[in-house]
This record gives structure tokens, C-alpha cells and sequence, in this order.
């Protein structure tokens, strides 16, 4: 046994942030979006993000999947210092490990529901992608619309793809941004079950920001962003008896 056995021997957390600054636009439009983020997600933890609009909850989502690199400060994901991989790398590191899953469902809407799942799989190198899609497609109630195109499908339905697409490489972590921002309540609901089931079933870290304070409940923790900084420990409160993602760190 030396020090680096004993070292990787606690696992790392599923999301690390240390000191992360981020400032986006040019000229007088700049604007400094993240400052001094320091901020740790455990594995198969759910996080419910929140905090005013323009707060930098977006912003800060896409730096930890990887699809914003932040000015200053580090961002591990898995255990992957991702700084360090340059664009390529980072994709497929992407790829792998990080599930995305936005307001408007971005879908592509010349692919099937199937292929929408199938096709990043396949480019990931899974051999058995449209069997895998078929089986994620399936799982969110989804088995009798696999050859439907986005334009066929209603929001709900559009969403579940999504979700299935963002699940179906066992992603470490998967980053939902408002997901039920474009559903009815009934709908949402359904979707954010599905979440929280996929989520407990495959231990994913999940961080899913929310305007909606029930849902952020049903997470295992709330984090608040104010003005691009994340709120004091003390209004970062554990939820107590969180239902939606119980047995997820179990
Ligand atoms: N590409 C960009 N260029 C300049 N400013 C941006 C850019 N993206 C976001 N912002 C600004 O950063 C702030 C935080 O945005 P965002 O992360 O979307 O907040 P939230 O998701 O909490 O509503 C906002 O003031 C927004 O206008
Ligand atoms: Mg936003």
C-alpha cells in the first residue's frame, strides 16, 4: 500500500468545482456569469438547482457538462479533471458520461424517436445501439413509437425521447435545465418521475434546475444561486425526507 492506493480508495465526488469564474459575451456586453464557484455532487446524489432567473443556473449546468470550459478553476466530472481534454477527448468524454436534457427537448427532427436514442449511442461505439435505444425507449413507455418522427410525437412524448437519449449510455451524470418548463403539470410530472426513477435505478448523479420548489424538494439537496454565486451552506439545505429520489444514494 502506498499514499495513491490509500487515496483512490474514497471515491470521488461525481461533480467537483473549485473556484470557477466565467465571463461570456464581448466588448461592454461582457458579462462576469460565475464567480468563485466551489461545489461538490456526490455520486447518485440529486441536486435541485435554483435561484433567480439570470442567476447563472444555465451557465453553470453547461460547465459541468462540459459545453462551456469556465475562465479560471477546475470541474471534475467522474473523476476527470475535464479542463485537461482538449475538444475531441471532451466530446467523447461527453458522450460517455454526461446526460443532457433541456427545456425544449432538442430533438432532431429528421431521426426517428429510435434513431434520435440509437445514433449517439452508435457514434459511442455501441455495437448493440438500436437494441439498447429500443429497450430505453421502452422504459419510458415509449415501445409503440419508435419509427415517429419529433413533429409526430406531443411535448411529453418528445421529452421521454430526450430522456431515454440522455440515460441510455449510463451517463455519471445526467443535467436536466427546466425540463418540464414546456409541459403541462400532469405531463411534467410524469417526466420527473421518469427522471427520478432512471436516475435511482442506474445511481446517476442528477442536477436538475427547477423553478418549481416541489420539485426541488423532491431532490436530496437544494443549492441556491444568487448573481452568479452560490448561496451561503446555511440556504443550501438538505431536504429532509426527499420521496422523488429515495434509495438514490442508498
Ligand atoms: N453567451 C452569453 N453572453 C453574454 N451574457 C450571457 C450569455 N449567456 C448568459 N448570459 C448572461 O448570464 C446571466 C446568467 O444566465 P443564465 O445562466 O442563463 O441564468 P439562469 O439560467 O439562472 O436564468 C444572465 O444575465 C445572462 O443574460
Ligand atoms: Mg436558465
Amino acid at each position: 500500500m502506498n499514499d495513491t492506493s490509500v487515496k483512490s480508495a474514497a471515491a470521488p465526488p461525481a461533480v467537483a468545482l473549485a473556484g470557477v469564474n466565467l465571463s461570456l459575451g464581448a466588448g461592454a456586453a461582457r458579462v462576469h456569469i460565475l464567480k468563485d464557484i466551489t461545489l461538490e455532487i456526490g455520486r447518485g446524489e440529486a441536486v435541485g438547482l435554483v435561484g433567480p432567473s439570470g442567476s447563472g443556473k444555465s451557465t453553470l449546468l453547461m460547465v459541468m457538462a462540459g459545453l462551456e470550459r469556465p475562465d479560471t478553476g477546475m470541474v471534475t466530472v467522474a473523476g476527470e479533471d475535464i479542463g485537461r481534454l482538449d475538444e475531441d477527448a471532451l466530446a467523447r468524454f461527453r458522450g460517455r458520461e454526461v446526460g443532457i436534457v433541456f427545456q425544449s427537448f432538442h430533438l432532431i427532427p429528421t431521426m426517428t424517436a429510435l434513431e434520435n436514442v440509437a445514433v449517439p449511442l452508435e457514434l459511442a461505439g455501441a455495437a448493440d445501439a438500436f437494441e439498447r435505444a429500443e429497450r430505453e425507449l421502452a422504459a419510458v413507455g415509449l415501445a409503440e413509437r419508435l419509427a415517429h418522427y419529433p413533429a409526430q410525437l406531443s411535448g411529453g412524448e418528445q421529452q421521454r425521447v430526450a430522456l431515454a437519449r440522455a440515460l441510455a449510455p449510463h451517463p455519471a451524470i445526467l443535467v436536466a435545465d427546466e425540463p418540464t418548463g414546456n409541459l403541462d403539470e400532469a405531463t411534467g410530472r410524469e417526466i420527473v418521475d421518469l427522471m427520478f426513477k432512471g436516475q435511482a435505478e442506474r445511481r446517476t448523479t442528477l442536477v436538475l434546475v427547477t423553478h418549481d420548489a416541489n420539485l426541488a424538494a423532491r431532490c436530496h439537496r437544494v443549492v441556491r444561486m444568487r448573481s452568479g454565486r452560490v448561496a451561503p451552506a446555511a440556504a443550501s439545505e438538505a431536504v429532509k425526507g426527499a420521496k422523488g429520489a429515495k434509495g438514490a444514494m442508498t
